[in-house]
C-alpha cells in the first residue's frame, strides 16, 4: 500500500469503526488537486450511522487530527479529504523512482501465480491480418503489465494450423502447385491456391469431398499429407516471425491447434463422460440451448473435430501443463459466442477454473479512406505498413535532425513505436481508426509524442551534464505545476495495477500522455537549469523521474525510449 493512503487508511481505521481493508478500497483521488490529495467518501457510513454522508464528513474531519504526513483534513460535501505534506510526499516518490530505476512500478501481488495469454494466434497459408496485429499488441502488453507485477505470464501463440481448409490447400496444391511453387512457396501463393480452391469448388462441388478426405487422411496421420501441411506451416511461420520481429512481439510457445490432434479423443469422451453430449444431424454437440446459446459443436458427421474441441483440448492441457491461475485470450469480439460456449462447456464438465478463462475481446481496425497504403495497390500486407510507418519517419528525421546519429534505429524505434501506440492508445472494445497523420504527428496524442518528449529530457539530462542525486531539497518542488507533475509520478504503480485488473493497456497509454502535458505544463511555467544550483538539482531530479517513469511505460507497451531523436 501507498505510505500516504497508509497514513490515512490508520486515521480512518481509528476514527470509525470500519476495516482497514475496506477503507483502502473507499479512497479516491479528487479531481482537482486543489479540493485535496485523497478522498474519503463517507456514504458508506451514512447507511450504518443513520446520518448524511455530509454531516459525517464535517464530524471526522473534526475528530481526525493531521499527523505528518498528513497535512492537513477538511471536509468537502460527503467527502473527507486529505492533503499531504507536499515536501515528504515529493521525498518519498522521487527517491522510490531513483532507487527502483527501471523496475519502478514492479510489484509482487503475481509473485507465484501463472497467467496464461493466448494472443495473436494466426492462421496459418493465410497472411497476417489486422486482427492477429492487434491481438498481438493488446496480448503482448498484458503479457508485459502482468509481468511487471510478479505473475509467471505463459505467453501462447494458438496457430491455427488445422481443420479443412488444409484438406482444400492440399487439394489445391497438388492439382496447381508446380516444382516451381514447391521450391519458393510465399504466403501469397499459399493463399491464391486456396482462393482458386474456393473458385473451382463453386462449378464442382466434388472438390468439397475431396478436401474433407484430404483433412481425415491428415487427422489420421497420414505421412504425405503430413509432409505438405508441415511444409505449409514452415512457409507461413517464416513469414509471421518476420513481422513479430519487426514488432519485438514474443512467444514463449508456439502451439498450434493440431497439437491437440491426439488428446482431442480424450476430450471428446470425458464431456461424452459428463452426460454433456448428444448427436444432432449426424454432428456431435453439446447442447446449450438451456444457456441461451446455439449448440457447441465436438464433431462433424464425417468425424473430424472443430475450432471449439480443439480449444476445449487446448484448456485442459493448459491447465494440466501450466497449472494457470488465470487464462486469457485475446481475441477480436467477433468470437465472443465462440468463447462463451467454450467456457460454458469446460464449467459443465466440472472444472473449477473454468471462471477463471478470460476473453479479452477487442474492436477492429480501420483505416481512414478505407485502404491500408496505397503502395501497393489492393491487398497492403502488415509488413508492408511496418516498413512504410518507418519509412515515413526517417523522412521526417531527415527534414528535422539530419545529423542525429543513429538515425537508421531510431526510425525504426519510433515508426513501429507509433503503430504500436496508435493501436493500443483507444480502449480496447472500440474500433480503432488508422489514420498515417495522425499516428505520426509528433505533437498530438501519439507513440512518436511520447518518444520524442523522452528524449527532450534526455537532452536536459546531458546538457545538465551531472550525476543527478536524491539529497535536494523537497521544499523547492512546491509550486502547483511542479507538484501535480510529482503526484501524477506516483500514480505509475496504481495505473498498472489498473490496467492489469481491466486488461487495458489503453490506460498507460493514456497516463503517458498526461504525464507528458504535465510535464510539459511544469517545463514550460519553470526553468530547469538555472544559477541557483539547489534549484537546478531540485528540478532535475524531477526531470529524470519523469524521463525513467516514461521509459517504464513504454517499455511495457513494447516501445522502445530512444534518447535522442
Ligand atoms: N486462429 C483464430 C483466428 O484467426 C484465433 C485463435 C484464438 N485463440 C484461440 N485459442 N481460439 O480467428
Amino acid at each position: 500500500m501507498d505510505y500516504f493512503i497508509k497514513n490515512i487508511v490508520s486515521l480512518l481505521n481509528e476514527g470509525t469503526n470500519l476495516q482497514e481493508n475496506d477503507i483502502e478500497k473507499l479512497i479516491e483521488i479528487p479531481p482537482d488537486f486543489k479540493m485535496g490529495d485523497y478522498a474519503f467518501p463517507c456514504y458508506a457510513l451514512s447507511k450504518t450511522l443513520k446520518k448524511s454522508p455530509n454531516a459525517i464528513a464535517t464530524e471526522l474531519s473534526k475528530t481526525l487530527h493531521a499527523i505528518s504526513p498528513i497535512s492537513e483534513i477538511r471536509a468537502v460535501g460527503p467527502y473527507v479529504n486529505f492533503f499531504v505534506d507536499k515536501a515528504i510526499f515529493s521525498e518519498t516518490v522521487l527517491k522510490n523512482i531513483y532507487e527502483e530505476k527501471d523496475r519502478y512500478g514492479h510489484g509482487n501481488i503475481g509473485i507465484g501465480k501463472t497467467i496464461v495469454i493466448d494472443y495473436s494466434s494466426p492462421n496459418i497459408a493465410k497472411h497476417l491480418a489486422v486482427h492477429h496485429l492487434r491481438s498481438a499488441l493488446i496480448g503482448s502488453a498484458i503479457y508485459n503489465i502482468y509481468k511487471t507485477l510478479g505473475y509467471k505470464c505463459v505467453g501462447i501463440n494458438h496457430l491455427g494450423d488445422w481443420g479443412t481448409q488444409f484438406g482444400q490447400l492440399i487439394v489445391a496444391y497438388k492439382k496447381w502447385g508446380t516444382e516451381d511453387t514447391h521450391k519458393s512457396c510465399t504466403v501469397t501463393d499459399l493463399n491464391n491456391l486456396y482462393v482458386k480452391f474456393h473458385q473451382e469448388a463453386e462449378k464442382n462441388p466434388r472438390m468439397e469431398d475431396e478436401a474433407r478426405e484430404w483433412f481425415k487422411k491428415l487427422e489420421a496421420g497420414d505421412f504425405g499429407a503430413k509432409e505438405l501441411w508441415q511444409h505449409f506451416k514452415d512457409i507461413s511461420l517464416k513469414e509471421f516471425q518476420k513481422i513479430y520481429d519487426m514488432l519485438g512481439i514474443h512467444f514463449d510457445a508456439f502451439i498450434g491447434e493440431s497439437f491437440y490432434n491426439t488428446m482431442i479423443e480424450d476430450t471428446v469422451a470425458r464431456i461424452n463422460g459428463k452426460g454433456l453430449t448428444r448427436i444432432s444431424e449426424q454432428a456431435l454437440i453439446v447442447d446449450l440451448e438451456h444457456y441461451d446459446m446455439p449448440p457447441c459443436l465436438l464433431r462433424k458427421r464425417d468425424e473430424t473435430t472443430l475450432y471449439a474441441t480443439r480449444d476445449i483440448a487446448a484448456a485442459e492441457y493448459r491447465k494440466k501443463t501450466y497449472n494457470f491461475g488465470k487464462m486469457i485470450y485475446v481475441v477480436g469480439s467477433e468470437q465472443k459466442l465462440h468463447f462463451k460456449q467454450v467456457f460454458k462447456v469446460l464449467e459443465l464438465m466440472g472444472y473449477d477454473w473454468a471462471n477463471r478463462c478470460v476473453h479479452v475481446d477487442f474492436g477492429l481496425m480501420k483505416f481512414k479512406d478505407g485502404k491500408m497504403s496505397t503502395r501497393k495497390g489492393k491487398v497492403v500486407l502488415l509488413e508492408d505498413l511496418l516498413i512504410e510507418a518507418v519509412e515515413r519517419i526517417r523522412k521526417i528525421i531527415e527534414e528535422k535532425n539530419p545529423s542525429l546519429e543513429n538515425k537508421e534505429a531510431v526510425a525504426n524505434d519510433v515508426g513501429i513505436g507509433a503503430v504500436i501506440f496508435a493501436d493500443l492508445c483507444t480502449k480496447r472494445n472500440k474500433d480503432v481508426v488508422f489514420d498515417w497523420d495522425e499516428a505520426l504527428n509528433f505533437d498530438g496524442e501519439t507513440g512518436p509524442y511520447i518518444q520524442y518528449t523522452h528524449a527532450r529530457l534526455c537532452s536536459i539530462l546531458r546538457k545538465y551534464g551531472k550525476p543527478v542525486t536524491t539529497d535536494i531539497n523537497h521544499e523547492l518542488l512546491k509550486e502547483d505545476e511542479t507538484f501535480i507533475l510529482v503526484k501524477n509520478l506516483s500514480q505509475f504503480p496504481m495505473i498498472i495495477q489498473k490496467a492489469a485488473e481491466f486488461y487495458e493497456p489503453s490506460l498507460i497509454c493514456n497516463y503517458l500522455i498526461d504525464v507528458c502535458s504535465n510535464l510539459n505544463r511544469f517545463y514550460n511555467t519553470h526553468r530547469v537549469l538555472s544559477e541557483d544550483d539547489d534549484l537546478t538539482k531540485a528540478r532535475i531530479l524531477l526531470i529524470d523521474s519523469t524521463r525513467q517513469v516514461i521509459k517504464n511505460g513504454l517499455n511495457i507497451l513494447g516501445m522502445h525510449a530512444p534518447e535522442q531523436m
